[in-house]
């Protein structure tokens, strides 16, 4: 082990070893795990309340691996939902007992042998699903993306990049691509995805209406949409606007029907939170390539993209984070500090 990891594992396990640094985990920790390292997991499905923070050994890296210290966590709503549910954990690879979160960012402790591109010290951004919400965790880059992570950039504002900025990427320079001058409809558009949706539209020269919480209109306005307070007569509001070239739905699916009736081709519009909606196609974000997101997080760290951070906790009181954002209590996206 490199010497930084070994003052790492050492300073674990003197904390593991002081009288009464015991978990909070309500499950009894096996004598091979009584030091390494703290991991909030769930074995059962549920909400919030499933969450324990439990004790792990300390993951290893084999040698195409890297051991990333965690540092912030973004919370995703697909989190919750595979947390919930049996059926979504298994469409992602994962079952009981599990961990939590896919978005991270923190630095490199430790490279395998066979590791040439990245070194110990490197401040990465990446995704570790299931396994996000822990102090140390081990990733193969060959196998997902890993970005640097701009010099003069926040770790939580780029532990926010991940999912959210790569759905809207693909979304806007995929199938709901509009032209300079053409219509884009984004409904949810105040959200992480919609606000990417808003910023990377606006770089084409595209014109963006979205749809937002009476609340959050000046939000949409302010990243350089048209805002619409979203509810009642969807149409009837967005007529006056049409026509609608192309549609981002992270709604309802509402989005999609309105788009279509005001002029957009159904291959043009996406639904990201309800499937099929209307016959509209999804995102299937790409996590694995390295370049489109070392481009997208190189972009937040020019200032060309903003991320909002609605709410910062620290690791402790990751189950609260859950709760509030299924609750929708903060508006921008929600980091959970663990360094
Ligand atoms: N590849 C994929 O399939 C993929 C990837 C990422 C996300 N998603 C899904 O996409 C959805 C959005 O993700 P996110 O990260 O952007 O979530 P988020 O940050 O929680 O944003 C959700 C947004 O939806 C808006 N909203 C709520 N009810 C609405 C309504 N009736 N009409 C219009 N807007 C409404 C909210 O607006 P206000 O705050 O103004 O109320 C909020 O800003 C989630 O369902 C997520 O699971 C899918």
């Amino acid at each position: 082990m490199l010497s930084t990891l070994a003052q790492t594992s050492d300073e674990l396990k003197r904390r593991w070893e002081k009288p009464g640094a015991t978990s909070t985990a309500a499950h009894s920790v096996p004598q091979e795990y009584a030091w390494g390292m703290k991991a909030w997991t769930h074995r059962e499905y549920g909400g919030p309340e499933v969450m324990r923070l439990t004790e792990a050994a300390l993951p290893a890296p084999e040698p195409h691996e890297v051991l990333v210290r965690v540092e912030a966590v973004s919370i995703n709503p697909v989190d919750w939902k595979i947390m919930a549910s049996h059926e979504k954990a298994a469409n992602f690879g994962l079952a009981l007992p599990s961990g939590i979160a896919n978005d991270i960012a923190g630095t490199i402790e430790e490279v395998g042998s066979s590791v040439t591109l990245w070194k110990v010290g490197d401040r990465v951004m990446t995704s570790a699903r299931g396994r996000a919400l822990q102090e140390y965790v081990v990733i193969d880059p060959s196998s997902v993306a890993v970005a640097h992570i701009p010099e003069q950039l926040d770790t939580a504002e780029a532990a926010c990049v991940n999912i959210a900025a790569r759905t809207a990427w693909d979304a806007v320079e995929g199938p709901a691509r509009a032209r300079a001058g053409q219509t884009l409809l984004v409904h949810g558009g105040s959200g992480a995805v919609g606000q990417f949706a808003i910023q990377f539209a606006r770089r084409h020269g595209v014109r963006v209406v979205a749809t937002a919480s009476a609340s959050r209109l000046g939000r949409v306005r302010s990243l350089g949409a048209e805002a619409v307070e979203y509810g009642g007569d969807l149409h009837e509001k967005l007529q006056s606007l049409a026509p609608i070239n192309a549609v981002l739905d992270c709604a309802d699916g509402e989005g999609v029907r309105v788009g279509i009736e005001l002029g957009a081709d159904l291959h043009r519009c996406i639904s990201i939170s309800v499937k099929n909606a209307h016959g509209a196609g999804g995102v299937a974000t790409d996590l694995e390539q390295t370049a489109p997101l070392q481009h997208l997080i190189d972009m937040v760290g020019a200032g060309d993209v903003e991320v909002e951070i609605g709410a910062r906790y620290p690791f402790a009181r990751a189950r609260e984070a859950y709760e509030a954002a299924i609750a929708g209590q903060h508006k921008g996206k929600i980091v959970i500090e663990v360094g």
